[in-house]
């Protein structure tokens, strides 16, 4: 059963900023969900017992030649910008010279959502039949959340801080949602990337049980969930560490919604490119979220890693340059726009199984 989580006017953000704000709402009336225990035990014989036991796993999904394709393809559209960006030369590694991300490299802006691009990488088979494992069936509709490239070396990144969440509420019980991120470069211990809370999966309801569930701190979406420092303790007393996941091009990096993580930027010399996928079973939309997916298709906009439920679909706006100025080059629109195919159509909603 599909939950649908109203936002009043005041709690939708007027763009995608870090707006981190303490919420203290009702406990909602959440009815139980289907797949909840999917992954109490581990019980599966492959990766996905990893999963269960540390939160997270790594599956080869697609292959290294073809995903470095798609890093190149990667590089290609942040060349495509009339900035200046040049990827031969490090002077050009800058804001000025960038279209407009955050955190170093996280790009939400400009339809980045709809490319060409990362529709191709949601269509890779390894990708699909990973999510398809996870679920226990092919049948699935796909997020439409944004990627990251980010450039190493970069001295012009104010944004910082480690932002440790989990993209579930605390009001959920069991399994909601597993998030999946496409590696498109090597990936080792100083190349950036995912940083995950091992074991945090299995011990987050246990600490709200005890702690309780008040307030919660969020940018924007009900499911997110902000922890401090102070509140990591209690997860480092019970075993758990964070662990940098490294892995080679293609490859997918699978968390539970209930694990705690954050991300890192590079500190050696290679560029850290990536996407966020996440793909979930098709009959867990409701038709009114099915026409807003749809809608959100045709009009380019994002939605966030839940593909099924809570999509916080935001009116375009155009993100903002430095300077605080609308982006000229941000029409909404992607650079290269998706060729709608049966399968597209499908991890849409536009076209049923
Ligand atoms: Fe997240």
């Amino acid at each position: 059963m599909p939950i649908a989580v109203d936002y009043t006017p005041a709690e939708k953000p007027d763009s995608f900023k870090k707006r981190f704000t303490e919420r203290s709402t009702p406990p909602p009336e959440l009815p139980p969900f289907f797949y909840a225990n999917r992954f109490d035990k581990p019980e599966f014989g492959d990766w996905r017992d990893e999963l269960v036991t540390k939160g997270y796993t790594v599956v080869k999904a697609v292959p290294t030649e073809k995903a470095l394709e798609y890093r190149e393809r990667a590089f290609q559209w942040m060349e495509s910008f009339p900035l200046g960006f040049d990827r031969n030369d490090e002077k050009t590694w800058k804001n000025e010279h960038l279209p407009v991300h955050i955190k170093g490299g996280m790009f939400h802006g400009y339809g980045f959502s709809h490319e060409q691009l990362l529709w191709d990488l949601r269509c890779e088979d390894g990708i699909i039949d990973a999510f398809a494992k996870v679920w226990g069936t092919s049948e699935l509709i796909t997020s439409f959340d944004g990627g990251s490239i980010m450039l190493p070396k970069r001295v012009d990144v104010m944004d910082g801080g480690k932002w440790e969440h989990m993209d579930q509420s605390h009001h959920r019980r069991g399994f909601y949602c597993c998030q999946g991120l496409v590696n498109l470069n090597y990936n080792g211990p100083e190349d950036g990337g995912l940083m995950v809370l091992e074991g945090s999966s299995k011990l987050v309801e246990e600490y709200f049980d005890v702690h309780g569930r008040n307030s919660y701190k969020s940018w924007g979406p009900f499911d997110w969930h902000g922890f401090t420092e102070e509140q990591q303790q209690w997860f480092f007393e019970r075993g758990c560490k964070w662990v940098k996941v490294c892995a080679e091009p293609g490859d997918l990096i699978l968390w539970d919604s209930r694990t705690m993580h954050y991300n890192v930027r590079p500190k050696g010399d290679r560029d850290r490119v990536c996407t966020y996928i996440c793909m979930a079973p098709a009959h867990l939309l409701t038709e009114e979220d099915r026409k807003l997916r749809v809608d959100c298709f045709e009009s380019s906009r994002g939605t966030t890693h839940v593909p099924f439920a809570a999509i916080y679909a935001r009116e375009f706006e155009p993100v903002k340059r430095a300077d605080g100025t609308d982006c000229p080059h941000d029409t909404g629109k992607p650079r290269n726009p998706p060729v709608l195919t049966d399968k597209i159509a499908k991890l849409v909603g536009i076209k049923p199984y």
